[in-house]
């Protein structure tokens, strides 16, 4: 039977988890699920972002789905975001984030392309001071195991989906140490695996023009934590933007499925939410977590022929009822 810890979070969190969580119910009758608490509102009322239960109940059922948390940009005492901390905590190692055209809903059809994201360490370090007044230094953590984790972890993708490229993305011309420790570990494993034929390599400014210019180039991007992060937002335009945007915290027995976009305080509360970004992490969840390609597929077939049968991209005010309904309906 599978468990499902269920982490809704802050603004539209509240509003897509429980859309995406009734769908996975239909295909998985017997799904049990656990609620769990995490985000800047258990930050007020209980003084943790993350309290301890929730870190446990993920650790004891191996998998779960998060909504979306609010992070203040300007620094709260003893706040950090909570997705960060679970990431780091349950050693969530790698993000993957898959980019695909959907129909009606897409900007450009023929985009096949994942994302491998770093999802640790790098900038996201935190380790982050004041060297002096005026002088700010946060320290770019890049470790040989962590590398080693990502590039097993799409050594396994790439075999799954008879991966025709892999693009390690990085910036070795001006960080030869991190970025270097990052593109020599990948090169190693990867070309020790055989997949000395399909690699190749670019820096992350010319990345970014050819994922604009040319994304159905690309098949597997590997990446570093913060290089992902922005890559990821600017690729999931071609898919249809963040509503779109499925991801996966990937660990070693655990993972948690998670939508790319934020609790976009802008929409909350309006009916506007889409749920179809939590509904495909659930898919990612199913593929990669519990191996069950045959449900995986059944849910994103489910959301084409629903974005088919729909033949509009926005939903307007209706957006969280018209996409629950319509996919419930096609499931
Ligand atoms: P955001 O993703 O919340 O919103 C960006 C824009 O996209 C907004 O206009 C929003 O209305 C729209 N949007 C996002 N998801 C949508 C959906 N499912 N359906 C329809 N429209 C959607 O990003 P932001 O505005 O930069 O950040 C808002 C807050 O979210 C911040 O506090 C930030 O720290 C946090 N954040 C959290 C996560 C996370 O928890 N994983 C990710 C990104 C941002
Ligand atoms: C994401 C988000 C997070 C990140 C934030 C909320 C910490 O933007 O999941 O992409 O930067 O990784
Ligand atoms: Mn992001």
């Amino acid at each position: 039977m599978h468990k499902l810890v269920v982490i809704s979070g802050d603004g539209i969190g509240r509003e897509v988890v429980p859309v995406a969580v009734e769908v996975l119910e239909k295909l998985l009758p017997n799904l049990k699920t656990v609620k769990a608490e995490a985000g800047w509102d258990c930050f007020q009322r209980h003084g943790a972002a993350v309290p301890e239960a929730t870190l446990q109940a993920l650790r004891d059922c191996g998998a779960g789905l998060f909504g979306a948390v609010s992070s203040p940009s300007q620094r709260v005492n003893g706040y950090r975001s909570a997705i960060l901390q679970m990431r780091q905590a349950l050693q969530l190692d790698v993000n993957l984030r898959p980019v695909r055209s959907w129909p009606v809903v897409s900007a450009k059809q023929g985009v096949d392309l994942i994302i491998l994201r770093e999802n640790c360490e790098g900038l996201y370090s935190g380790r982050e001071h004041l060297e002096a007044d005026g002088v700010a230094i946060a320290e770019r953590v890049i470790t040989r195991d962590a590398c080693k984790a990502l590039a097993l972890r799409t050594l396994e993708v790439a075999k799954a989906r008879n991966a025709r490229r892999i693009t390690l993305v990085h910036k070795a011309n001006i960080l030869p140490l991190t970025c270097g420790l990052f593109r020599d570990t990948c090169l190693e494993v990867l070309e020790g695996e055989g997949w000395a034929a399909q690699l190749d390599e670019r820096l992350v400014d010319l990345a970014a023009l050819q994922l604009v210019q040319q994304p159905e180039a690309f098949d597997l991007i590997v990446t570093t934590n913060l290089f992902g992060d922005i890559l990821s937002d600017l690729a999931c335009h071609w898919s249809g933007g963040l509503a779109l945007a499925p991801s996966l915290n990937w660990g070693q027995g655990i993972a948690l499925a998670e939508p790319v976009h934020g609790s976009a305080p802008d929409i909350t509360g309006s009916g506007r939410a889409n749920p179809l970004a939590a509904i495909l992490s659930l898919a990612l969840l199913l593929r990669y977590r519990w191996l069950d390609e045959d449900n995986a597929k059944r849910l994103e077939q489910a959301v084409e022929s629903f974005l088919q049968q729909e033949g509009r991209a926005d939903f307007g005010v209706d957006t969280t009822r018209v996409v629950r309904e319509g996919v419930l309906a096609a499931l």
